[in-house]
Parts: structure tokens; C-alpha cells; sequence
């Protein structure tokens, strides 16, 4: 991993830090950084929210947002943690949040990363007054999460926006399963064992699975999943990213940005379909029930799994089924890649390859180092966004218009194709 920033002090500031990713993601995992000495001197963490609370009730809330973590709850390193968090009241439309934030900050602006923890509609307002408030600078840098848009032209909105602003190496777009264990596995077993490439292409393979199955169905994120559907959730990111480093092509991993150039330019051989086409590659179904879920639509369309066969246009994979499947209320949790080779023998590799104590923490530990410590290879690029939702938007819409019929699933059973 490059080191290039973290030995300087740097001062994290979360735009919603009341919320539900800085007390299930962001804290529990910058606590293991601490834990494990690999916060550089001089870190802090500002948090910035709506909410009427002192700093003192800041730093309560983020222990009791501890008390889901025993091993934290229990630790002695806590309290020390916690004089690490400040706190700036304020809403994102008001320039006083910007000018007490700045305060906040004076003395302490080295290396500044501001974590966007709020959803996409409030981006516009918060940089608009970071600078205005004359918040940005050249040693700033920005965490956002996926989605980047929910479609090709949402995402290019998005991207005209951060890039106003911002340069390209400023921006850490966070898709967390580029941060996956197995993902790291994947990439190392490629690009180390050079001498596998001779048969990694469509002269020795026949084609590739990659599936994303839970266990779980929509719970009560019904709301949220209506305003997506399982190929915009997981698909068009996380899947396409698993393709992205089944196929893509370079010799080795010299910079971050290498990394990324790569993956975009796998992306963009997919071959487009027009929606009508779709029906050929794409199938889509709903789990039965779903509709009685909290926020869901009595007659909502939405799919809760999806398979879609991809083929990439040049290069050595050209021509080779490549399936990608996801979906809840499926039989067994499972996510995995499976390469088929035209002799018969088909490899596996499990893309979460141990069971984690805590959910997502293993994996935001790694996105948070690796943007303090500038190494951009596990977040995405710009191009690599744009080129999936290149490749997605056709099939989005020929849900949306039918063109591909919703069949319906018993909850924790594979979908039948005439379900
Ligand atoms: N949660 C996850 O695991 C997760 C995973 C991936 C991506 N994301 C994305 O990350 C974003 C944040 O998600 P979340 O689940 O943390 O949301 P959330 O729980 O709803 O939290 C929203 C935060 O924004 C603050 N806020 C809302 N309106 C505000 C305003 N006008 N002025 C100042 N503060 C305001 C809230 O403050 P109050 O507490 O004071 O209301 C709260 O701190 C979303 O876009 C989501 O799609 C989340």
C-alpha cells in the first residue's frame, strides 16, 4: 500500500454523523484503526448534523452506537477514542455550519477528508457552501458513497458536480466490495500467479458465473429498494466490479490509478444491448411476499433477483457467456465466482472467504486506511461508474416497460424461469 499521507495529522469530517453508516460502518471501524495504532498523531473526527446536541451528547451517541460491538463496548481504549470527536451543530443549506466548521478546522487543516454520509440530494448544498465557506483546497480530499446516481445521466450529474470542485484524485467513491477479503484474493491470484494467464481466456474458458445471493429478504428496507431494484443495488457496482477483475487485462498493479484504468476498460467492451434485446440476456423475478413488506408497493414491479448474461466485445475474453445473478429470499447466502474451463473443471472463489465478527467492519478498516494513506485502488473511478451505468440502463428500462415479464419466486427457493 502506498504511504503517502498517513503520517500526517489528518482531521475526518462526516457530513451526517448522526446517522445509521457513521454508528454501523464509519466508527466501529476507525476504532480498530485506533486500536491497532494506524490513526496518525494529531487525528480527529469531526461530526456534522442537524441535530440539537453538545459534544459531549455527540460522543454519547457514538458509545452507545458501541454498545453493539461488545469487544468495543467493553474496551478500555474507548473513552480515549472518544476525545477524538468533535462536533459541529448545523444544517447543510446553512452558511453558519460552514463558518463554525471552518473554525472547527483552523489549526488543524493538513490533510482534511470530508465524508459525504448523507444522501446524494444534499451534495449540491454541502459543496456549494464548502466553498463558499472557503473549505476547499488543494489538501482536501472527499469519501462518497455508491450510489453515484441511479442512472447514466444521474451519474453524470453527480460527476459534473464533484468534479466543479474537486480533481479526480481527490475523489474516493467507496463501493465496500472492492474492500471484500475474497475481491483481494481474486486480484492476487490473477496478477501474482502470472503464469495461470496463459489459459485465463476464452481459448481455455467457456464461461464465468458470478452470483450475490442473501438469505435475507428486503426486512425493513422496503422504502430504499423500491426507489432501486436488485440490479441497480448490487449490479451495476458491486457485480460489475467482480467482472470487471475476472477479465480485465494489465500486467501489474503499479499505482491505484492503473488499477482503475483497467477495470474502466474492461467496462466499457461490454456490449450494449438495446432494450428490446434485453429479453434475450435478462430475466428478472420478485420473491412472493415482498409486496406485504414495510414501504413496498402492494402492485410494485420491482425485481428482487435478476440474472443477466454479459459478453465483452474485444479482447480475450470476447464472446464468453459471463452471467451475473443476484437476489434476496434466496435458498443460501452465497457470493462467489465460478470460472468454467472447456475441459470440464470449474474453479470457485468465494468472494467473502471468512466469517467476519462484525458485518462491514473488516472492509471499511480498509477503505478508510487506504484513502488516508492515498491508495485509490479499491475505490472507483469515474469511468468505470459511467461505463457500467452504460451498460445497465437499457435493462433497467426494459423492466420498467415490461419488456422483460417479473416472475415470482417462493421466498428462499432459485427462481424458475417460468415462475
Ligand atoms: N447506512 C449505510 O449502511 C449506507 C451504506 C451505503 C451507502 N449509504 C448512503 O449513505 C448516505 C447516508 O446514509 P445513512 O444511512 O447514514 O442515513 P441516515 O441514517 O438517514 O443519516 C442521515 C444523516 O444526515 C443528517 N441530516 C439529514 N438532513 C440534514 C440536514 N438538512 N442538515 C444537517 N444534517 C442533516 C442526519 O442528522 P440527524 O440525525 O440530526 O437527523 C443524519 O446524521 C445515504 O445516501 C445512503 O444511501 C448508506
Amino acid at each position: 500500500m502506498a504511504n503517502r499521507y498517513s503520517k500526517d495529522p489528518i482531521s475526518l469530517v462526516v457530513f451526517g454523523a448522526t446517522g445509521d453508516l457513521m454508528a454501523r460502518k464509519i466508527f466501529p471501524s476507525l476504532f480498530y484503526l485506533y486500536k491497532e495504532k494506524k490513526l496518525p498523531d494529531g487525528f480527529r473526527v469531526i461530526g456534522v448534523s442537524r441535530r440539537d446536541i453538545s459534544e459531549e451528547g455527540f460522543r454519547e451517541k457514538i458509545r452507545e452506537a458501541a454498545d453493539k460491538f461488545d469487544e468495543i463496548a467493553k474496551d478500555k481504549r474507548l473513552s480515549g477514542f472518544l476525545k477524538l470527536f468533535y462536533f459541529v451543530k448545523g444544517y447543510f443549506g446553512d452558511r453558519y455550519t460552514y463558518e463554525d466548521l471552518k473554525r472547527v478546522l483552523e489549526g488543524h487543516d493538513h490533510k482534511i477528508f470530508f465524508y459525504l454520509a448523507v444522501t446524494p440530494k444534499f451534495y449540491k448544498t454541502v459543496l456549494e457552501n464548502m466553498k463558499k465557506g472557503g473549505l476547499i483546497h488543494r489538501n482536501i480530499f472527499l469519501l462518497v458513497e455508491k450510489p453515484i446516481g441511479l442512472d447514466l445521466k444521474g451519474a453524470r450529474e453527480v460527476e459534473k458536480l464533484l468534479s466543479k470542485y474537486f480533481k479526480e484524485e481527490q475523489i474516493y467513491r467507496v463501493d465496500h466490495y472492492l474492500a471484500k477479503s475474497g475481491m483481494d484474493a481474486l486480484f492476487h491470484f490473477r496478477f501474482k500467479k502470472k503464469y495461470l494467464e496463459k489459459i485465463w481466456s476464452r481459448e481455455f474458458i467457456s464461461g464465468i458465473e458470478l452470483r450475490l445471493w442473501e438469505e435475507k429478504d428486503v426486512g425493513t428496507r422496503g422504502e430504499f429498494y423500491e426507489s432501486v431494484g436488485a440490479l441497480r443495488d448490487v449490479g451495476q457496482n458491486h457485480l460489475l466490479t467482480m467482472l470487471a477483475y475476472a477479465t480485465m487485462d494489465f500486467r501489474s498493479r503499479t499505482s491505484g490509478e492503473v488499477v482503475r484504468k483497467a477495470r474502466a476498460k474492461l467496462l466499457r467492451t461490454l456490449k450494449i444491448y438495446n432494450p428490446r434485446q434485453t429479453r434475450h440476456f435478462a430475466y428478472r423475478a420478485q420473491y412472493k411476499g415482498y409486496r406485504k413488506a414495510k414501504g413496498v408497493k402492494r402492485d410494485s414491479q420491482i425485481e428482487t433477483f435478476f440474472r443477466v448474461l454479459a459478453f465483452l466485445g474485444s479482447g480475450n475474453f470476447k464472446g464468453v457467456p459471463i452471467s451475473i445473478e443476484a437476489g434476496k429470499a434466496m435458498p443460501e447466502n452465497k457470493k462467489e465466482m465460478i470460472v468454467k474451463f472447456k475441459d470440464g473443471i470449474n474453479i470457485i472463489f468465494p468472494i467473502e472467504t471468512h466469517s467476519v465478527k462484525y458485518q462491514y467492519v473488516e472492509e471499511y478498516k480498509k477503505i478508510l486506511a487506504s484513502a488516508f494513506a492515498g491508495d485509490d485502488s479499491i475505490f472507483l473511478g469515474r469511468n468505470e461508474v459511467l461505463a457500467a451505468w452504460k451498460f445497465i440502463d437499457p435493462i433497467v428500462l426494459a423492466f420498467r416497460k415490461n419488456l422483460i415479464p417479473l416472475r415470482f419466486y417462493e421466498p428462499n427457493t432459485y427462481p424458475k424461469a417460468s415462475g
